[in-house]
């Protein structure tokens, strides 16, 4: 069911988790499918709705200090400097976990990928249930993350008793995340910039993809795809392959498609970024026979997008 993220609702929600459930709620990234992180009959029903296979890990969301030092042992000095920098917030960090986290949440890893969301529906929650809770994306394992409480509700609504609707999400784009030990990594480019986190802590390695595959265990090649085919295609597709397909483009609308949806007119990939999942979505349920993505530049939080569009592109 899908409800408005008020204080009886929230405190409804609270309820249900604390019972076992499962609960869809925003975060400033995507939505998320929640449930107590250190129940592990209740995390088996997230990997059961989402049809995700076990081998992929689920990130652990905290509130407080406290609840972070309930779930890693030991917090490394990089580690606090970007917490101090950037939590609440779109980051997840990768540290050594306790014995409380079921192997479970963890697919088996002595580590544990924890964040602070910055959204207030999230904090509400993780505050009224009092311990961490495990969430994933609130999408079908393999397709389009959701940033509003519809898409969840189209992909997931018979399965999951409450979605709580806070909106549609700030950023549109999942987490970044790293890893600190043995050294600092990238394991998923995502809504903070590699720049951004390295202006704290000092260069970061960024693995080639197929080397971040047993380190992040999910990064599968296909990932974040719509059911409709996509492809990315340079600015000139020739008019007869535009007729029935779809277009996502960065700045400029190309004409001659059935559809079209523009990601930032300005040019500002932070829009592109909060309007590329929810576009993607909009061109996937209209019947299109194709999905031309125009490429945006590698650069900032267009390197994540990129990495999103490489993904939806496999199937
Ligand atoms: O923004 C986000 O991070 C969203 C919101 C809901 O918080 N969550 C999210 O979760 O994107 P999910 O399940 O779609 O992605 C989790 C990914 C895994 O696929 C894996 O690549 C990585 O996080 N991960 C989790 N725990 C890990 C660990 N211990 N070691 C390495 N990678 C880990
Ligand atoms: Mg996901």
């Amino acid at each position: 069911m899908l409800v408005t993220a008020t204080t009886e609702n929230l405190d409804r929600a609270a309820a249900l988790l604390r019972n076992g459930a499962v609960v869809a709620f925003p975060t400033e990234t995507v939505y998320g499918l929640g449930a107590r992180a250190y129940d592990a009959a209740a995390v088996a029903r997230i990997f059961d709705i989402k049809a995700r296979p076990a081998f992929d890990p689920l990130i652990v969301h905290v509130a407080d200090e406290a609840m972070l030092a309930s779930a890693v042992e030991e917090i490394p000095d990089a580690a606090r400097a970007l917490i101090d920098a950037f939590w609440p917030g779109p980051l997840t960090l990768v540290l050594r976990k306790r014995g409380i986290v079921p192997p479970l949440v963890t697919s088996g890893l002595p580590t544990v990928g924890v964040r602070m969301p910055a959204h207030p529906v999230a904090r509400e929650l993780l505050t009224r249930v009092g311990t961490p809770l495990a969430a994933p994306s609130a999408n079908p394992f393999g397709y389009l993350s959701p940033t509003r409480a519809e898409h969840v509700e189209r992909m997931l609504g018979g399965r999951v008793e409450m979605i709580l609707d806070g909106g549609t999400t700030q950023h549109g784009l999942e987490s970044t995340i790293v890893m600190l030990e043995p050294r600092p990594t990238l394991l998923r480019p995502g809504a903070l910039s590699t720049d951004d986190i390295e202006s704290v802590i000092g260069p970061i390695e960024r693995r080639l993809d197929k080397e971040t595959q047993p380190l992040a265990p999910g990064r599968l090649e296909s990932h974040y795809a719509p059911a409709t085919p996509i492809r990315i295609v340079a600015a000139d597709v020739p008019q007869g392959e535009r007729a029935g397909a779809g277009l996502l483009a960065f700045r400029e609308k190309v004409g001659g498609y059935a559809m079209e949806r523009l990601l930032s007119p300005s040019g500002d990939l932070r829009q592109a970024a909060a309007n590329l999942f929810e576009y993607l979505h909009e061109l996937d349920v209209a019947g299109l026979e194709r999905i031309d993505v125009q490429p945006v530049p590698l650069q900032g939080i267009g390197i994540a997008i990129m990495d999103r569009l490489q993904r939806a592109r496999h199937r």
